[in-house]
């Protein structure tokens, strides 16, 4: 059966994610709220649903609300997430939100431990890993195609450079140091934990270019953050916010080496290369390699370009697996999952301001099951 669906927050992503749930035969989009009216009635009009100004009032009003869609942002794009989040987990209500769970570690800790509480699902809007190549990725890992894993290097950010940079006048953004790294890191650190597991020790070097200095402009813009994954993996993260162009793999790329094999992602969602490691079958021989020489490739193209393409597919599972009553524990793309991509983003930001020393983030609270 339909899940009934209300959004909260209709600026562009929660226009997205509105429109989304009406494509979807999983959904039934039943309302739509925003504080700001003219939001809400026009979609309320385009979806032929019920408008709302208040969450309350769209919770006292839609009883049988399954889902709420949190699409608000605020501060560092976070910080309008904890209020409508807790509320619709208080009144038992699943709650799908938009990254990064919060601008504030302690608020996001309590979304999921609420959520937890009440035995609701939360997930969050990580749609990076609902794609083609993402999918055929796992795969190569879960057919033990790559083997031991070896390294994992992630490239994941903006476009840009001091021809194009414009000073950010948005009060949400301007003045906060680490609106890159809380905004956005989510993003990638998700990505890398998707493929690698947990991280135990994370190192950054944090800095912004010139032409940000001399505008006044305090983000810390490029982050290099250097982990290493409880398997013993070891990898490297590389993000920044249109202070350049980024070479090889396009805006996001993804390279993981196992001892069987490597693949690479490029633009998120576009292609997906294997390249097998010498000696196996269908692989170079080890006799003919020379230095610098590996296997022929396998190229996976998905034939999509688009990266909205990522909303649908990712907002389809979590209906999926609230359909499937999948356990908590195995919902895909938690408020867990993005809880430990916020968690290493404060060991980043720890480190930097430390100077550059080791830190370890803080492990994940235990899961207990529900006891019903
Ligand atoms: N996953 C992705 O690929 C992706 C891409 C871009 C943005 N985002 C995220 O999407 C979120 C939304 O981004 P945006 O640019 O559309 O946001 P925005 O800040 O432009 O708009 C948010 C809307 O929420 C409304 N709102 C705020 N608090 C509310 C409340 N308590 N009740 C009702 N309405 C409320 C505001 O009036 C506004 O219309 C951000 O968290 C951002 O990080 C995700």
């Amino acid at each position: 059966m339909a899940q009934k669906v209300g959004v909260v927050g209709l600026s562009g992503i929660g226009t997205t994610h509105s429109r989304c749930y009406a494509n979807d035969d999983l959904a039934d989009l039943v309302a739509v709220c925003d504080l700001a009216k003219e939001r809400a009635d026009t979609l309320a009009e385009q979806f032929r649903v019920k408008a709302y100004y208040s969450l309350k009032d769209m919770l006292d009003d839609q009883p049988d609300l399954d889902i709420v869609d949190v699409s608000t942002g605020g501060n560092e794009n976070g910080s309008w997430h904890y209020e409508p989040t807790m509320q619709a987990l208080e009144a038992g209500k699943h709650v799908l939100v938009e990254k990064p769970l919060s601008n504030d570690i302690r608020e996001a800790r309590e979304m999921v431990a609420k959520a937890e509480e009440n035995n609701l699902y939360l997930g969050c809007n990580l749609n990076h890993h609902f794609t083609p190549p993402a999918e055929r990725a796992r795969q190569y890992i879960e057919d033990g195609e790559v083997g031991e894993l070896v390294y994992c290097l992630h490239k994941m950010g903006f476009a840009g450079g001091e021809r194009t940079y414009q000073p950010q006048d948005s009060p949400r953004i301007k003045g906060f140091p680490y609106f890159h790294m809380k905004a956005f890191l989510s993003h990638p650190f998700s990505v890398m934990r998707h493929f690698c597991g947990d991280v135990t020790h994370v190192q950054a070097f944090v800095t912004r270019p010139s032409f940000r200095k001399s505008a006044g402009d305090v983000m810390l813009s490029i982050n290099g953050i250097h982990v290493r994954f409880a398997n013993d993996c070891i990898g490297y993260l590389l993000s920044q916010r249109g202070d350049a162009t980024f070479g090889l793999g396009g805006w996001w790329s993804l390279e993981v080496a196992g001892t069987r094999g490597t693949f690479c992602v490029e633009n998120c969602i576009e292609k997906i290369t294997f390249w097998r490691a010498p000696g196996g079958e269908d692989a170079a021989k080890p006799e003919d390699l020379d230095v610098g020489t590996s296997s022929g490739p396998v190229v996976t193209e998905s034939g999509i370009t688009d990266f909205g393409e990522t909303f649908p597919r990712r907002i389809h599972a979590f209906l999926e697996d609230i359909a499937n009553n999948v356990p908590k524990s195995q919902l895909r793309a938690s408020g867990r999952d993005a809880l430990a991509a916020l968690e290493y983003t404060w060991a980043a930001m720890e480190s930097y301001e430390q100077g550059g020393i080791l830190v370890r983030p803080q492990p994940m609270p235990p899961q207990h099951a529900h006891p019903s």
